[in-house]
Formats: structure tokens, sequence, C-alpha cells
């Protein structure tokens, strides 16, 4: 989504200039051409040197420069921009642009911009709660401007608070979500991702490979587009998306039980998650111990969470499945989109190189109602996440 898009960043005088320097490292690993403005203060932190190694292009600092003024002045990169962030953002130069005062070469290319401009606030905490910042925040957002909202914590200052500018992830995470369509804006989407655990005794379970990051990717994707997103999630290794409401869940009958109970209130639901379909007839209360040359454990089928919610499925609401085979691709994932009542199934041959458990990529195929098929490429599971919502977006558009 960054990838050839003109990011300025703005960088002022407060500490957490030094992670202005993480968040360019993260702009142009995502493929931004970025252009980095620097305020005298934050000068006094990092040197413009430093910047300009990373960016790989000038770093501008004064408002009339003789030499770049003809070709890169600030009216110039103020109409480059596809993106503007300043982070870290102070108290002062919030106030500035809440004021329409345009004084230094950042806040006059802010002015000029058109294009989405995402702040990273950063400040002492009594700053921060001060009203009268309170007052200039509040109207920078009414005219459009994002925020990527501080966090708490131990603050250079020596107090503890609300003030700590966001981590660059986050930051660049809000980056993304300023660039992305709201196409979901108003939609309530339930995404279910990762394996299953079914506890055998307290300490061994059945599970399986999945790692979740195919349904986290569909969560984060889903959540810039501007859906309200759930997340009920099985074991994985894997942060849970900014903003997203994140369930935690361990076992089937767990992830059942949460699913169901938020089932009505969701417009989308897309059942990623690989849910074991036994789980041991009991729980051994204690560890079991090896007994004999053999074991046998008695499993019991688990509910089909799917299948229960096609059943329930209200006027309107879209329910996405997805078909892990590793034979017959096409036949079972039909089957499966029938059987359950679904809009859509997303199947992929989880046993072919770059495909389906732990790896980045996936080769999907998506299934439609009206008999409709889709074979995508190998992508990231980030391009699949943004596909499968594509088609989600069109569905609910009744335009496919
Ligand atoms: N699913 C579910 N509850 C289960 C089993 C599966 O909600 N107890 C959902 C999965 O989240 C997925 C879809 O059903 O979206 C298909 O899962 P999959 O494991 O491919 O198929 P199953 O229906 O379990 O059939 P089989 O294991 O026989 O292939």
């Amino acid at each position: 989504m960054l990838q050839g898009k003109n990011v300025v960043l703005g960088v002022c005088g407060g500490i957490a200039a030094y992670k202005g320097v993480e968040l360019l490292r993260l702009l142009v690993k995502a493929g931004a051409n970025v252009h980095v403005i620097m305020t005298r203060g934050g000068t006094e932190f990092v040197t413009p040197l430093t910047f300009q190694t990373l960016s790989g292009n000038p770093v501008h600092t004064e408002l009339f420069n003789l030499i770049t003024e003809q070709e890169i002045g600030h009216i110039s990169l103020a109409d480059r921009a596809d993106l503007f962030i300043i982070a870290p953002a102070t108290a002062n130069v919030i106030a500035k642009i809440a004021a329409g005062l345009a004084d230094d070469l950042l806040t006059t290319t802010v002015m000029a911009t058109k294009a989405p401009v995402l702040l990273a606030p950063a400040m002492n905490v009594n700053m921060y709660r001060n009203p009268i910042y309170k007052e200039n925040e509040a109207k920078l957002r009414r005219h459009g401007y994002l925020f990527a909202d501080p966090v708490s914590g131990y603050l250079a200052c020596g107090w503890q608070g609300e003030g700590k500018m966001q981590e660059p992830e986050m930051i660049l995470e809000a980056a993304f979500a300023a660039l992305s369509q709201k196409d979901l804006s108003g939609a309530t989407v339930m995404v279910t991702a990762g394996p299953t655990r079914e506890e055998v005794d307290p300490v061994r379970y059945i599970s399986n490979h999945s790692s979740g990051k195919m349904g986290y990717a569909i969560a984060r994707a889903a959540r810039r587009r501007g859906a309200r997103v759930v997340l009920v999630s099985g074991p994985t290794s894997l942060t849970p998306p900014a903003g997203v409401e994140f369930v935690p869940v361990e076992s089937a009958m767990q992830m059942r039980e949460n699913v169901l109970q938020r089932a009505s209130g969701c417009e989308v639901i897309v059942k990623a998650a690989a849910v074991a379909d036994y789980r041991p007839r009991e729980r051994a209360g204690n560890k079991l111990k090896k007994q004999g040359e053999g074991m046998t454990i008695e499993l019991v089928k688990n509910p089909d969470i799917l299948r229960e919610l096609g059943e329930a499925k209200r006027p309107g609401q879209l329910l996405v499945g997805f078909a892990a085979e590793t034979f017959d691709l096409e036949a079972n994932a039909a089957i499966k989109l029938e059987g359950k009542n679904l809009d859509m199934i997303v199947a992929n041959d989880v046993s072919a190189p770059g495909a389906g458990f732990g790896v980045d990529t996936n080769i999907v195929r998506l299934l439609f109602r009206d008999g409709a098929r889709e074979e995508l490429p190998l992508l990231t599971k980030d391009e699949v996440a943004d596909l499968i919502l594509d088609r989600i977006v069109a569905l609910r558009e009744g335009s496919l």
C-alpha cells in the first residue's frame, strides 16, 4: 500500500524524535519514498544526517532554501505528498496547526497539503491533559486530521502517564489505515483465527499447525478498511492488530461459545480458524502416566461452529468459510460451501508449497454460491486478505 508512495515525515523537537528514525526505516521498508522535514527543535535531538542517510532524500529544515526552493520547496513537497506524518508531534506544533499558523517549513507544508495528515503526539502527561491541548486536538480531528494516540508509560520527563509516543509499528499501521478505502465502515466483521487446543490432561493437548497468520491478516485489513473488528483467536504467537476487539480462546468449545454469543451483531463473519474436529472425551485431572506399549484416547466430535452459523444466518449477513484440503480441493470446498450455507469459501491446498500453515504466502481459490470460481496466484497473506475483503464488499453491494 505504501509502495512508491510519497510520504512526508515531519519530526519535531521531543525525545521521541529518535523513534522517528525507526518509523522512517519501517516506511522505507514498506516501499515509501520518504521526505523528512525537521523543525529546529527536532534537529536538536537527532541529526538531519541520520534521516537523510536512511531516507536517501535531502532533509528539509529551512522554510526558504536558496538551493532547493526552486525544485522541492514547501508547496512542491505539500503537493507531492500522498501522506503526511508528524512523529513526534509536540503540543506546540499541534497548537500551531490548529491555529492555522505557518511560521516554519513543517507548519507551512502541512497547511498547504491536501494529503491525509497523521499526527503522533508526544508530550508530558500534564501537557497532554491540558484542556487547551485537548481543544486543539478535537479541532484537528473535526477537520479530518488523524491521530496515532499516545500511550501510557514512563515518560522521559520522569512522569508516569499518557503522552508517550505510539510505537513506530503502530504508527505504520495507522499510516496503512489512512491510505485505505473505508469501504467496510459501519460494518462489524468477526474473524476467527488460529488453531484450537483440545486438552488431554494438564500438560498435553491435541492441536494443528495453524499459525493464525491468514485470519490476523483479514482482521487487520478489515480494520484498516473501517470495519469494527472482533477477532476470536485460538493460541498463536501473533500480536493482535491494533484497534480490534481481541477475544482469546483455547478450545473449540470456547471458540463456539464466544462466536455464537457475538454472531447476531455481525454483518460479516469470516471463519479462518482451523477448529479441531474432535476433542478427548475426558480431560484427565492429573498428568497421565505412561502404561504399556500403546495408548488410546477416545475422542468425541466437536460441534461445527460454521455450520451452526449457517443455520442461524440472518438476512443480509455474509458468511465466509475456509476449506483446508490436501486433495480434491474444489470438490471438497464446494460441498462445504453448500452444506454450511456460506456465501463464499476460500479453498486452499495446504500441502502446496507457498500455501497453508505457517508461511506468509498463500494460494487460494474463491468459490461463490452462484457457482462462480476464482483462482488466485501465489500472494502474500496480506494481499489475499484484501482480495477476500474486496469480494466481501462486492457481495455486500450486490455487484458480485
Ligand atoms: N469449522 C468450524 N467448526 C468446526 C470445524 C470447522 O467452524 N468444528 C470451520 C472452519 O473454521 C472453516 C470451515 O469450517 O472455515 C472448514 O473447515 P475444514 O477443517 O476445512 O473442514 P471441516 O468442515 O472440518 O471438514 P473436514 O475436516 O472433514 O475436511
